[in-house]
């Protein structure tokens, strides 16, 4: 048996990236995926995914499948990637999320533990989602949580958190695992968190290194242009090109920080190159924020569709604002997402005209 890389939901957007990355000069990778119909609607591997990667079609939520890839592998290392990820859609598939996410870490770990296997190292790709609202300071500079946004505060259309006693203004924090506390808003961010606390528990307990990685909106040629869940570059970029105006949501201020899809494999790839003694837990994202009205006006500019309009409609379970501290991940691995928004679009575009997706 030779020692691999394994990688869970290693056939996805992220996935296919990071092979990439990691190129051949590594471990052998092997790729555990069940070719989820919502990102994989023709059910093949994908064209991405490089030659030299080694495939099993598994469902990481069944112990048959960990029994097949531990019969002929054994797991240096272990990228935990395979998840459902609509956040919207959680809502109201909640227990298919959290089988997958949450059933399937520990289905996972439990093979682990059967075949008598302890991973050299454990990385997860985790999500800001797990801040949910995040952190805010209200006009005196006290710091608070903010609750979810009810469905009547949205209806209402008090898109920014209120402070408590519900008057003044309020202003949003960077998300800083070191810092600001996990407050997930969404069953999809809650499902994210357990893994964490999963994972942390069992790496902790058998002496296995982790590594968190809490990712802020990837985006990136790559991306499934089937999966109607996520993926609103791809999405924007796609209507745009079909010369449609693009909606946007509440009063067009949703700040998000869009870090591009090489910037993260290559954060990974550092990840790995580097494991931790016994567990790190690091913000990925560009640093910077942009809010979905200035990102729909790019977009909107570079395929030469219409202004976009300000809709006021909403969605349960969004998040106001989310941007990434990301000094500590350029101080401990030297890491620092570059890609401009602008810059990132352009390639997402012509990638998907390449394609024939756009
Ligand atoms: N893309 C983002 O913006 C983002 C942001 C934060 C965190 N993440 C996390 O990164 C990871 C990868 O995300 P992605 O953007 O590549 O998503 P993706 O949907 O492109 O890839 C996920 C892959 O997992 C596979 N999969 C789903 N359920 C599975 C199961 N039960 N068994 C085996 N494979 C399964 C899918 O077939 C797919 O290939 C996820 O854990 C996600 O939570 C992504």
């Amino acid at each position: 048996m030779n020692r691999a890389i394994v990688i869970t939901g290693g056939a996805g957007f992220i996935g296919c990236a990071l092979a990439k990355e990691l190129g051949e000069r590594n471990l052998p990778i092997v790729v555990v995926d069940n070719l989820h119909p919502q990102i994989h609607p023709e059910r093949e591997r994908p064209k991405a995914l490089p030659d030299f990667v080694n495939f099993v079609k598994g469902d990481v939520t069944e112990g048959a499948t960990w029994d097949q890839v531990l019969a002929d592998w054994i797991p240096a290392v272990v990228v935990h990637l395979a998840a459902e990820t609509g956040t919207g859609q959680s809502l109201t598939e909640a227990s298919r999320h959290a089988n997958v996410n949450v059933v399937g870490t520990t289905v996972m770990l439990d093979a682990f533990t059967r075949h008598g296997v302890k991973p050299e190292h454990i990385v997860l790709s985790s999500s800001r989602a797990v801040y949910g609202e995040g952190a805010w300071r209200d006009e005196t500079g006290k710091l608070f949580y903010p609750a979810p946004r009810s469905h009547g505060v949205l209806a209402a259309g008090k898109w920014d958190p209120q402070p408590p006693g519900g008057s003044g203004s309020a202003t949003p924090l960077a998300h800083a695992c070191g810092r600001i506390f996990p407050a997930p808003t969404s069953v999809y961010g809650a499902t994210k968190l357990a893994q964490e606390h999963i994972l942390g528990a069992w790496c902790a307990a058998m002496q296995v290194p982790l590594s968190i990685f809490r990712l802020q909106n990837v985006y990136g040629p790559g991306q499934s242009p089937f999966n109607a869940y996520t993926g609103i570059i791809t999405l924007f970029i796609r209507q745009a090109r079909m010369g449609k105006v693009l909606d946007v949501y509440e009063d067009g201020r949703i700040g998000r920080d869009f870090v591009f899809i090489d910037d993260v494999a290559s954060a990974l790839a550092a990840g790995m190159a580097n494991p931790p003694l016994e567990r790190r837990l690091l913000d990925v994202g560009h640093g910077v924020v942009t809010t979905i009205y200035q990102a729909a006006c790019i977009i909107a500019r570079q395929q030469a569709a219409p202004a976009p309009v300000i809709t006021g409609k909403y969605r349960d379970g969004d998040v106001r604002w989310a941007v990434a501290d990301v000094e500590p991940l350029a101080r401990e691995l030297n890491v620092r997402p570059a890609v401009a928004f602008e810059e990132g679009a352009r390639r997402v575009a012509s990638w998907l005209v390449e394609r024939g997706y756009a």
